[in-house]
């Protein structure tokens, strides 16, 4: 009996969550305790509302979200998920499943896990300060192997939202603002994204975070924390910034960050010489942050296995949803390029790609 109390004692002690509270197996980061919906419920149709829909499946808590169908689901107006539910987006037979035109919003809930879902907000928005994914306020939640796209006030807004994990997930071409993802509250955990071709906030956080083995594409401004106050840390491991040609000044990496922040910072990489191959130096100055000798975070050294060079290869070969669909082809085929193509645009149409631009599933 005390020695059961001792092991758990010490778990607690390293910041470990027990494995029963993942979100899935490899979930990592603050989001990870979320467990989300048991009840099966079964995604039969595409339409915008009715029986079997998605916009049913998300209206009641507690369901466990599986798709039977596959392709885009166009929204005619936003879509408000309901707390504890379990969105699996890679159960879709191939070509798997995506929803554009509007939010997809997880505002003021808790307790959610979102799986392969493609998120393209684009230009059939007609609320320009809608985002393609919100969770403003929410808690617990957890974001895996998902692709949004064509963002119009920010891709991922999350101001308020505590104990966050963004992973494994594409976060591209915002066409509004342009903007990446504005959190603020936190603590959050942004592990394993591809961050392509947005003027600012990749993301802009406002909260204590874990920021590791990341890829940033084309940027303008990288990792942001705007100088307006505020006190947090950050652990910012093993990334990879990558100029293109929309990037103005390369040091943006880092982005109006304070000397009211702290950072432990390792491993990170710049290639900025835009000459096709993957060569960057170190860029560990993080701003006018105060240097941490260790990481504020228990789990950060754990998470971040991957050196930035593994961590580019792995993210582009796993990051998104999967299959890869048009969009996503085209936005890892921009930072395959490694510094020659890419722009930032203002509508999804300028990508020349199908069906307006939102390519087809
Ligand atoms: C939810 O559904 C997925 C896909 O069928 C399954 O793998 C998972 O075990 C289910 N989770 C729960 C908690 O029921
Ligand atoms: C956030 O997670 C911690 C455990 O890591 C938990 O104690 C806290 O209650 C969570 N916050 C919310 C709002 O659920
Ligand atoms: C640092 O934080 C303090 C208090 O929150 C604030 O008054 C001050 O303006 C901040 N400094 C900077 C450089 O942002």
């Amino acid at each position: 009996m005390y020695q059961l109390k001792r092991v758990v004692i010490s778990l607690v002690a390293l910041g470990l969550p027990s494995v029963s509270a993942l979100a899935f197996p490899g979930a990592v980061g603050f989001g990870s305790i979320a467990t989300g919906g048991t009840t099966p419920f079964v995604v039969t149709s595409l339409a915008d509302s009715g029986t079997g829909t998605f916009r049913d499946a998300v209206s009641e808590s507690g369901r466990n979200i599986t798709f039977a169908v596959s392709g885009y689901i166009v929204l005619e107006s936003p879509v408000s998920l309901s707390s504890d539910i379990t969105i699996n987006g890679q159960t879709a037979p191939s070509p798997g499943i995506g929803v554009m035109g509007r939010e997809v919003s997880a505002s003021s809930k808790t307790n959610i896990i979102i799986r392969g879902l493609r998120m393209r907000q684009g230009s059939l928005e007609t609320d320009d300060g809608k985002s393609a994914f919100n969770m403003g306020d929410a808690s617990n939640i957890i974001l895996d192997h998902c692709s949004v796209a064509y963002g119009v006030f920010d891709s991922v807004d999350a101001v308020g939202a505590v104990n966050v994990t963004v992973s494994n997930s594409i976060i591209a071409l915002p066409i509004g603002q342009q903007f990446g993802a504005h959190l603020e509250t936190g603590p959050a955990t942004w592990y394993a994204n591809l961050w392509v071709s947005a003027h600012n906030r990749q993301p802009l956080t406002k909260a204590n975070t874990q920021y590791i083995n990341n890829v940033v594409y084309n940027y303008q401004a990288g990792y942001t924390v705007a100088n307006t106050g505020g006190v947090f840390s950050h652990d910012i491991i093993n990334n990879y910034f990558i100029t293109g040609p929309s990037t103005t000044s390369p040091s943006d990496d880092y982005f109006q960050i304070d000397d009211n922040q702290s950072a432990f910072a390792s491993g990170n990489l710049l290639d900025s010489n835009k000459d096709g191959v993957l060569n960057g130096v170190a860029a560990n100055t993080i701003g006018s942050a105060i240097i941490l000798s260790k990481p504020w975070a228990s789990t950060s050294l754990s998470i971040a296995t991957l050196t930035a060079a593994e961590a580019y290869a792995s993210v582009i070969a796993n990051v998104g949803a999967s299959p890869r669909d048009e969009v996503d082809t085209f936005i890892v085929s921009t930072v395959e390029s490694l510094g020659k193509v890419g722009s930032i645009i203002t509508n999804q149409d300028s990508t020349g790609l199908s069906n307006n631009g939102y390519g087809t599933l």
